[in-house]
């Protein structure tokens, strides 16, 4: 029995709740983990909202929030390889064990080991921001030297794409507003204040001839208003916003699988994919994590720190 915060139905944070349940038996494919870290993610309060329905497999309620989390591996299902008790892991509750909790299923080829030197707190937050950056910056290609645009440079996903990209060699610029300005600065981006004034000819007076590509985690609107300065259409990504296809760009395709996640981790360690932790609640908090989240204006990366 652990203590775990979820919600009894659809609706907005009003319908999240505390509540106490029997540790869940992993199933086929399964690992249970103890806690440790558990990442907080837009997509979390999407699913309690019910805007995702084809993602949240039509569990029944009570639901626990939260799908990244790393952790002990306290008990393993059939058919579970290279994942052993007492091994420290992080990966996706893909499966709805829920991640804000103190124990819960991960789906055991959506998880790897994390290596000796990262820490579990680091490694929660690969899952879904520091793959999505891997995935958005593999699938532009671009060249070193080449000038990427990240849109929404200050959340979760935008701060790890311009570490990795600077790590790649190309010039980032990036939009936020201006709270995101020194954490965004720090990684090397160069800087749009969004609520500033013009955005693209912001941008076009540090690109005159316009950007290579352009990783979009804003959407709507805001993508609409950058994807232009994209030299060629193709090369504009989004990740939240399937949208972009209509612009001529590409929706990212998402690897959640464990070689991912164990290259990410490798990443981490050398420092080139270094998520920007900025806040680490207890599970005590979890309502105050999820509401900066849910606000839609957070930095980097916040995590609910469990154990
Ligand atoms: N496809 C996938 O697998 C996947 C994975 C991860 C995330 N996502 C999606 O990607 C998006 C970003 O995720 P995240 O984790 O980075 O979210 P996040 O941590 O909540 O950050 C979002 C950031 O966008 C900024 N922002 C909002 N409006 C903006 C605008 N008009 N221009 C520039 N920046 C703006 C926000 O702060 P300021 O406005 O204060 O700058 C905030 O820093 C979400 O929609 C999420 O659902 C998809």
């Amino acid at each position: 029995m652990g203590q775990a915060w979820g919600f009894g139905r659809h609706g907005g944070p009003e319908v999240q709740e505390f509540f106490d349940r029997p540790d869940p038996v992993p199933g086929r494919g399964e690992v249970l983990i103890r806690v440790d870290v558990a990442g907080v993610n837009p997509l979390d309060h999407m699913l309690r909202s019910g805007l995702v329905p084809g993602l949240d497999g039509g569990r029944p309620f009570p639901r626990v929030l939260g799908m990244e989390a790393a952790g002990t591996v306290l008990a393993r299902g059939e058919d579970v390889d290279g994942l052993e008790l007492g091994d420290a892991v992080f990966g996706f509750a893909l499966t709805g064990g829920g991640t804000y909790a103190e124990t819960t299923v991960l789906s055991a080829p959506n998880t790897a080991r994390i290596p000796a030197g990262l820490s579990a707190t680091v490694a929660a937050t690969l899952p879904v921001a520091g793959t999505t950056a891997v995935d958005a910056l593999d699938q532009l290609g671009l060249p070193a030297g080449a000038t990427l645009l990240v849109n929404g440079v200050g959340g979760g996903v935008g701060l790890a794409v311009a570490r990795l990209a600077a790590g790649r060699g190309l010039r980032v610029i990036g939009t936020g507003s201006s709270a995101k300005r020194e954490h965004a600065e720090t990684v090397g981006v160069q800087f749009i204040d969004y609520a500033a004034g013009d955005v693209a000819a912001a941008a076009r007076e540090l690109a005159a001839g316009g950007v290579d590509g352009i990783a979009d985690l804003v959407g709507g609107a805001s993508l609409r208003t950058v994807a232009a300065l994209a030299r060629d259409p193709r090369n504009v990504v989004a990740v939240g916003d399937a949208s972009v296809s209509e612009l001529g760009g590409r929706f990212v395709e998402r690897r959640l699988d464990r070689e991912n996640l164990e290259r990410s981790a490798r990443l981490a360690l050398d420092g080139l994919l270094a998520p920007v932790i900025t806040a680490v609640h207890p599970l005590a908090d979890a309502p105050a994590a999820l509401a900066t989240v849910e606000h839609g204006h957070t930095s980097g990366k916040v995590v609910i720190k469990v154990a």
